[in-house]
């Protein structure tokens, strides 16, 4: 005789349901699958459709700690069909936050409450990954809602009463975002072989939290987009200047010391593709006069030949004065771009994607490879299989939300 029985997550560390095949899983076999729900396998492993969480900052952690808030934030999202989860930036060492409670895993404290939120993620069969940080010249800030009470036209700068650091701020050179954010220290030599260390310390500790992928990040005017643009970048020493090659130099040694720390896993990359300042990339003399796509694309082509899995491209984040034309996937065509030139690499596209259609044809036509969303998951984080139902697809709820589905 059968019996039956709510089969456990087998070797979990407490009980949960298996839910098989994992949730988020395309089930219908009489319509052709979408290309949202098609599986993606990077450095071998399978991701069970293209719907990633976009990296998120939370301002929530304990002197860098993960609390339970991010394990419902981050549990939330593995509960209810994404593809991935990528944890918010965190820094590899306190001065690299941006505010001061932000993610951090500069010390061995923060990997536990890390790992219950692995083992979490894993035992509903979504994987997880985290966005390794420094935030450069744009550290030591308020979170976006004590800046709101300090109210328009005030600094960003969070001083030492307000727990920040202003004056241990590092960039390429010293020149601050803006005359509201903290002057930065151009980075010494011995202080860039620090934060080497620093970084494959993290990645020690990412393996140990289990986690399945890391994302460095080198978008959004932090540590490694301001190395590589010439607006912020204007060292006179192998790391700086005019050429491209010495602006890629340190973040390219990261990138290389990373992948080589963590070889058999997948290794993101978020860059931004451009500062969207006034003016031309480059001069008609030949000199770049910002960082934008010809560089991007030059730049992705160097992290692909350093074994980079897949480059998440966003953009922005610079320039204080940037214009964004701010519509419905704005930064596709950059992911595009990058895609194009380099059609082996896998591509991320981020930016006010919102409906299933939409993305679905970013994927299906191979503009992308995976859809990042950041804020659309936060209005609506069954997102995921919301796509499915408009796409006509059948994909696998959670068992505890079926009756929600069927
Ligand atoms: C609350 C919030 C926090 C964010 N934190 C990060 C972050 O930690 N790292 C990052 O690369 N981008 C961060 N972003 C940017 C998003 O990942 C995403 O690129 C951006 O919001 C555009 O995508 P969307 O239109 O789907 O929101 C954040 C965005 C939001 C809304």
């Amino acid at each position: 005789m059968s019996s039956y029985i709510n089969t456990p997550v087998p070797d979990a560390h407490q009980y949960f349901p298996l839910n098989e095949p994992p949730i988020g899983s395309y089930l219908s076999l009489e319509r052709e699958r979408p290309a949202l729900f098609q599986t993606l396998v990077l450095r071998g492993m399978k991701f069970k459709n293209r719907i990633f969480v976009s990296p998120m900052c939370q301002y929530s952690s304990d002197n860098g700690h993960a609390t339970d808030w991010h394990l419902v934030h981050i549990g939330g999202f593995a509960t209810r069909g994404v593809g991935a989860i990528c944890m918010e930036a965190t820094a590899v060492v306190p001065e690299g936050r941006i505010a001061p409670e932000d993610a951090g895993i500069w010390t061995d404290t923060q990997t536990e409450p890390l790992r219950r939120i692995v083992d979490f993620c894993h035992a509903q069969g979504t994987k997880i990954g985290i966005q390794l940080a420094h935030a450069g010249r744009k550290a030591s800030t308020h979170a976006p809602w004590v800046q709101n009470k300090a109210g328009r036209g005030a600094s960003h700068t969070a001083s030492e009463q307000e727990n920040g650091w202003p004056d241990n701020v590092y960039g390429p050179s010293n020149l601050a975002f803006s005359d509201k954010y903290p002057t930065p220290k151009a980075m010494t030599g011995q202080e860039m072989n620090d934060l080497e260390s620093a970084f494959l310390s993290a990645i020690n500790r990412c393996e140990r939290a289990g986690f399945d992928f890391i994302e460095l990040h080198a978008a959004h005017g932090y540590l490694f987009h301001s190395f590589v643009s010439p607006l912020s970048n204007v060292r006179d020493d192998e790391y700086g200047g005019q050429p491209l090659e010495n602006r890629m130099r340190f973040p390219l040694r990261i990138v290389d010391a990373c992948r080589k720390a963590w070889p058999d896993k997948p290794l993101f990359v978020r860059i931004s593709a451009s500062d969207w300042a006034e003016g031309p990339e480059q001069d008609e003399a030949g000199t770049w006069k910002q960082w934008g796509i010809e560089q991007s694309k030059i730049f992705t082509g160097e992290l692909q030949k350093l074994g980079v899995d897949l480059v998440d491209c966003s953009s922005g984040g610079n320039w204080a004065k940037q214009t964004i034309p701010l519509k419905h996937g704005y930064q596709v065509h950059f992911a595009e771009a990058l895609k194009r030139a380099h059609p082996t690499l896998a591509v991320g596209a981020v930016g006010l994607i919102t409906d299933p259609l939409e993305a679905e044809s970013y994927v299906k036509s191979g503009k992308a490879d995976v859809v990042f969303l950041a804020r659309e998951l936060i209005r609506n984080p069954h997102w995921a299989l919301h796509a499915a139902h408009k796409l006509g697809a059948k994909v696998k709820p959670a068992n505890q939300y079926e009756r929600g589905w069927w």
